[in-house]
């Protein structure tokens, strides 16, 4: 085993040595000329000079040693499908779908929008976007319109790639009405719908825009595709963030970086061998699904499975179930998936032959002890805990099993990985915190690693202002989480700095619920707050101050109205975004300059001190929150 310390010293101070051989992981057309072009800070250029394709690194370089093993394994327990593709298969119906998209005039460096259910389609596009050298951005199935129509508008896609439907608890959730209301509120006009249809629901289609997967497939059963060779730093794809503006950002990701830093990461992090299965719980909406359901199994030449369908049906045994079947080595999910598994009956973890499993990762949110505990226990296997950010797209603190015997603390997601240059800074002087168990703002000096977002969609100086700060000669990036050290390198993960939330491992920005919310025509003023939850993490919670009170003059009507609030927030950003609960105030606490002091209402409703509020213009007006959750 490397020693630790020096592996990840040398990604620091040898970087261009360090990432020169993490490189050689992936195929090049052309071998870059530069490790990394930091002349423009923040602004990190990988790999400079090479030529490369992420899907062909996914995909085609598989061919030769593996043509007929599994490349994506397809389970859904919504409709009852499974279907395993070989890389042989996976190939063709990639570059059926490129064809398609070629056919429908996309070209390298359009982009192409995809909202799709978990179903191997939605792989297949992702592929094909990238093989042509056009710019996926997925966007979660579970976003509404409102959600959908932002990010129609930013992304400016010639093509969106949906479905009839998803699927949940066995009842369809049909996607083409809110696709169809998105485009309609969206300024911007996609030129082709392309549409795969389940058979869930009926359809309507757009003469002229609108057309069928399965038709165009048919047109182009034979039709080759090659890979469109581009430069390392072209985008890959889009993938929209919340942050603390209610606009969500497109974090952008280049493509020899992310190819580079996923393949790193499935040998020194997960340690997934060619041949072997991986299974990721996530969606493809999310950050972890493009890293570890997509592009990183397959760039390591590993089987990956795509599950749709809830952890908990037909019974809490189908993961496990899937882990003896597909022989699973390396399984990814989030905590609060463990945590909803572990109200089942505990007999149906040992119900399965789980011993192919070598470890189980979690992130997205933080991992506490007693479901740690639960579930290292009930696997026997380990359990690591890793912590990342869409902006980063692959672990920033983690035990990377591959290359460090440390064990894992519980509660820490443990030290900074190879290529993070991690600090915790003093939140208000900026300084960094050097002694051990200081509280400070988690952040990385620049450059990011490999991999990290290049920018924000289409605005350079967004990305510059919201992430990084300047000290003399340096930049540093800020994660926005809270973070802790102790004596031995481990950090802990303390909440968000910022407004956003994380509620069942779904990133939210309280701000976009805000905006949501105001839409109500009697809603005056709004705050939302995440509030910690022991199944969830984090719940929003909404308290407003209404335009005209007597509409809410008795319980039934203060009932009714949290109701219809409920309801556009379903309809704007999704269920995903709801809040748990709508309360009604005369006025929100506010310090006297005018700024709603969220953080002293976060700590009410969790029962906590507020801190000092020596700022607040109107005591009552926190005494009022107080008195509701009391109530
Ligand atoms: O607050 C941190 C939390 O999730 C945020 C990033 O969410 P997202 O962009 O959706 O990316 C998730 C990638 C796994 C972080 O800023 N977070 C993520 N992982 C952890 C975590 N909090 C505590 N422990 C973790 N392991």
């Amino acid at each position: 085993m490397t020693n630790y310390a020096e592996f990840h010293q040398r990604s620091i101070t040898d970087r261009d040595a360090f990432w020169g051989e993490q490189a050689q992981l992936v195929d090049w057309k052309v071998q870059p000329t530069h490790i990394c072009d930091y002349s423009n800070p923040p602004f990190a250029r990988w790999f400079a000079g090479g030529v490369t394709n992420l899907c062909h690194n996914a995909v085609d370089r598989h061919l030769k040693d593996r043509a007929d093993q599994a490349a994506l394994i397809f389970v859904s327990t919504e409709t009852n499908q499974e279907r395993v593709y070989s890389f042989r298969e996976l190939h063709a119906e990639v570059q059926r779908m490129a064809a398609i998209l070629k056919g429908l005039g996309v070209t390298k460096g359009d982009r192409v929008l995809i909202y799709m259910p978990m179903i191997a389609e939605a792989a297949f596009a992702m592929l094909a976007c990238t093989r042509i050298g056009a710019i996926h951005s997925v966007v979660f199935g579970g976003f509404a319109s409102g959600s959908l129509a932002t990010r129609i508008e930013d992304a400016a896609p010639k093509v969106i790639i949906s479905a009839d439907a998803g699927s949940r608890g066995g009842k369809p959730v049909a996607y083409k009405p809110l696709l169809d209301e998105a485009i309609s509120l969206s300024s911007y006009k996609p030129e082709s719908v392309l549409l795969v249809d389940r058979g869930l629901v009926p359809m309507a289609m757009v003469a002229g825009r609108d057309k069928l997967w399965a038709d165009l497939r048919e047109q182009n059963m034979n039709t080759v595709v090659e890979c469109e060779w581009v430069d390392a730093t072209h985008p890959s794809y889009t993938l929209y963030t919340s942050g603390t503006t209610g606009k969500p950002k497109g974090v952008q990701r280049d493509t020899g970086g992310y190819a580079v830093a996923l393949a790193a990461s499935m040998k020194h992090i997960y340690c997934g061998e060619a041949g072997e299965t991986y299974f990721s719980t996530s969606d493809i909406g999310w950050v972890v699904g493009h890293s570890y359901i997509i592009y990183g199994p397959l760039i390591a030449g590993m089987a990956t499975i795509m599950y749709e369908g809830l952890p908990t049906r037909p019974d809490g045994g189908i993961w496990w179930s899937l882990i003896e079947k597909y022989k699973v080595t390396v399984m990814f999910s989030a905590p609060t998936a463990i945590r909803v598994l572990k109200k089942q009956d505990p007999a149906l973890l040992k119900k399965y032959d789980l011993s192919t499993l070598k470890a189980l990762f979690l992130a997205g949110e933080p991992l506490d002890q007693p479901t740690a505990q639960w579930i290292s226990e009930g696997l026997g296997r380990p359990i690591v805990d890793n912590y990342w950010q869409t902006e980063t797209g692959w672990p920033i603190l983690s035990i990377c099993k591959g290359v460090d015997d440390s064990p894992t603390k519980f509660g820490s997601p443990g030290k900074a990985v190879y290529g993070y240059d991690v600090k915790l800074l003093d939140e208000t002087t900026g300084e960094e915190l050097k002694g051990a168990n200081q509280k400070g703002v988690v952040a990385i000096e620049g450059p990011l690693p490999p991999g990290c977002l290049q920018t924000v969609w289409g605005d350079d100086a967004r990305f510059v202002s919201t992430y990084w700060t300047t000290i003399p000669g340096r930049m540093i990036y800020s994660t926005f989480d809270w973070g802790i050290r102790d004596e031995e390198g481990y950090y802990f993960i303390l909440g968000r700095t910022d407004d956003v939330i994380n509620v069942a491992g779904h990133r939210l920005g309280t701000r976009e619920i805000e905006e949501s919310i105001s839409a109500h025509p009697n809603v005056a003023e709004v705050a939302v707050v995440g509030v910690a939850d022991q199944l969830k993490g984090q719940v929003a919670m909404a308290f407003a101050v209404v335009k005209d009170a007597s509409l809410i003059a008795d319980e039934a009507s203060a009932l009714k109205m949290e109701g219809e609030i409920m309801k556009i927030v379903d309809k704007d950003l999704g269920a995903v975004a709801r809040p748990a609960r709508v309360r009604f105030v005369t006025v929100l606490p506010k310090t006297r300059s005018g700024k709603c002091l969220r953080r002293a209402i976060t700590a009410v409703c969790e029962g906590r001190d507020p801190g000092d509020l020596t700022t607040m213009d109107d005591p009552a007006a926190l005494q009022q929150i107080k008195d509701l959750i009391n109530s």
